[in-house]
């Protein structure tokens, strides 16, 4: 027998992206109507048009106040960095090594990491995330925590551990020990439920030219594997990659060795040449824009303007703990803010779209997640509008979607979701099921 269930609230989504389809892009139910049916969407619309279809034995939840949207989509954190967000220690090489490595060391040890994994994924889906692209730790067994975790809550996670031959003492391995784990893990996880396993060499200074070849070859023989890596983020780094690698770009390293292709997506991207960006555009790469992360170390002011101008998909990253917020509509919020600082302006249902389809877009998902279309995987998140006295004073009598996302993003965080759905069963908050037997 289906399960299918109904909500009635009001309803956003994107269908596709507002910078080039305008007013068209976005849909907006006031009071929706959204129908689930084993874990999917089976309709979504206006509850005066669509109620009076509805099988009289529908289970329906009325969810006054609520804004339901597609879940988001965090294209760029670090599971392992959970525990250290705002620690101290920028700009981006000195944090490293005094904060981020010390807190990844502790991943060896799988007790840690098993714990660390649910505090994680309860982090993401609290905060209305319902897809994301991790970074592991070096560490294979704590990857492999972080993928069991992940499949028992049936979450869209696309993770790997880091490949770092070249990584300080107690996170250094061998490359042959990076290259034989991370197929291993492909093999064990890659395509297990909604999982999905990214090859992920660190960035080019954690990785000897041998690793980087090795990664290459993995996406060559696994065309179902994603690859993600940081890219361009902080001047010293572009510095000692200039250093090793004289003769080319900070993004033509890692075309050399065939990283760049459209399941492969680059964090931060702040310092880029054109030709690196028209590279990426023609390769089909995604960027994630991680604002809060760049603003924490103080690595600098994405140009979103300019990625676009050059045709290169762009989604959102928490980077988590280089970010100060598990939030994608926090996160969008500053993205607002740093367009702005920038010289250009970002709508926010521009912001909506690249947290929600466009992330999915980004990581070749649309297909499934990132709107409400019938037959879309029904991960779902309720916005309270009214979480906090300040939001709901800010919204009384606010009837303009993109106002209301503007409030979300500047003044929501964890405490604007009110629930979290993945594949049509309520993750967050969880639920307490009482044995009436
Ligand atoms: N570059 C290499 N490793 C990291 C990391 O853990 N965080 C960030 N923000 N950049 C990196
Ligand atoms: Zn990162």
């Amino acid at each position: 027998m289906s399960d299918v269930r109904a909500f009635r609230a009001a309803l956003a989504w994107m269908v596709d992206d507002p910078r080039t389809a305008g007013e068209a892009a976005c849909v907006h139910h006031p009071d929706g109507l959204l129908l689930i049916e084993d874990g999917r969407v089976a309709a979504a619309g206006d509850w005066a048009a669509l109620s009076p279809t509805l099988p009289a034995d529908v289970p329906v939840d009325p969810l006054p106040g609520r804004l339901l949207t597609p879940g988001f989509v965090d294209a760029h954190v670090h599971f392992p960095q959970t525990d250290m967000i705002g620690a101290p220690g920028g700009p981006l090489l000195d944090w490293l090594a005094r904060s981020t490595f010390p807190a990844e060391r502790a991943f060896a040890d799988l007790g840690h990491a098993q714990e660390a994994a649910e505090a994680f994924l309860d982090e993401l889906l609290a905060n209305g995330t319902t897809t994301a692209m991790v970074f592991g730790s070096v560490h294979r067994q704590a990857t492999a925590a972080l993928f069991e975790a992940a499949l028992a809550r049936d979450m869209r996670l696309i993770a790997g551990k880091s490949m770092m031959d070249l990584g300080p003492e107690g996170l250094n391995e061998s490359c042959e020990a990076g290259q034989a784990e991370t197929e291993a893990l492909i093999r064990d996880w890659g395509s297990r439920g909604r999982l999905g396993y990214a090859v992920t060499p660190r960035f080019a200074l954690s990785s000897s030219d041998a690793q980087l070849a090795g990664a290459g070859a993995l996406l060559a023989r696994h065309d179902h594997v994603w690859m993600q890596t940081h890219l361009a983020e902080n001047p010293r780094e572009l510095a000692l990659v200039a250093e090793r690698f004289p003769d080319r770009d900070y993004l033509a390293v890692y075309d050399r060795f065939g990283l760049v292709g459209p399941r492969s997506i680059f964090a931060h991207c702040i310092h880029m040449t054109d030709r690196s960006l028209h590279r990426m555009a023609q390769a089909g790469a995604a960027i994630a824009h991680c604002p809060s992360s760049n603003l924490f170390l103080g690595s600098g002011l994405f140009d979103l303007a300019r990625a676009d101008a050059h045709g290169v998909r762009t989604a959102l990253g928490s980077d988590v703990g280089a970010g100060t917020s598990f939030s994608i509509p926090r996160t969008a919020g500053l993205a607002l803010q740093v367009a702005q600082l920038r010289g250009g302006m970002l709508d926010p249902l521009r912001a909506f779209y690249l947290a929600t389809l466009g992330g999915a877009r980004a990581l070749g998902l649309a297909d499934r997640i990132g709107g409400f279309e019938p037959g879309r995987e029904a991960d779902i998140v309720a916005l309270d509008l009214a979480a906090t006295p300040l939001l709901a004073r800010r919204l009384k009598g606010v009837t303009d979607l993109a106002d209301i996302l503007l409030a979300l993003m500047i003044l929501g965080d964890d405490r604007a979701v009110a629930g979290t759905w993945v594949a049509g069963v309520q993750r967050h908050p969880r639920r307490i099921t009482v044995d009436r037997r």
